[in-house]
């Protein structure tokens, strides 16, 4: 059994060890806006927050976080009254969305250590892909939620 906590309540998951925390969140959790896209480590639509940090959540085991705090999309905020959220909101940033709750998880956990990031800075930070390519809306919305 592996336990930690999950959007402030704890959970016991009884799965293997080495599962891909993305999987324990949306398969034994039900918790889906963590977006599983490339399984790989690069695309970055699996974005949580592990001790808040952004963690690629398919490439982070259950067993390797036992006992640490796990923010999903879900948890950021209970009425998607975030910052990041709001400006998310204003700028008209999604396209097709896919990508866009693990950019948003990213984009919290700069803000939380870089209150207002340069352009540099946010794309030092921010390595989630968009196939849609709506990062200059992106950079946007994280600029106005610094503000
Ligand atoms: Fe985890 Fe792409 S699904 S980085």
């Amino acid at each position: 059994m592996t336990s930690f906590t999950v959007n402030g309540n704890p959970v016991h998951y009884k799965m293997d060890p080495a599962t891909p925390l993305l999987w324990a969140l949306r398969d034994a959790s039900n918790l889906t806006g963590t977006k599983y896209g490339c399984g790989a480590g690069q695309c970055g639509a699996c974005t949580v927050h592990v001790d808040g940090v952004a963690r690629r959540s398919c490439q982070v085991t259950i067993g390797a976080i036992e006992g640490s705090f796990v923010t999903t999309i879900e948890g950021l905020t209970s009425d998607r009254s975030h910052p990041v959220q709001q400006a998310w909101v204003a700028a008209q940033v999604p396209q097709c969305g896919y990508c866009q709750s693990g950019m948003i998880m990213a984009a919290a956990a700069l803000l939380a250590k870089t209150p207002s990031p340069t352009d540099d800075q946010i794309d030092e930070s921010i390595t989630n892909l968009c196939r849609c390519g709506t990062y200059p809306r992106i950079r946007a919305a994280i600029r106005r939620a610094g503000e």
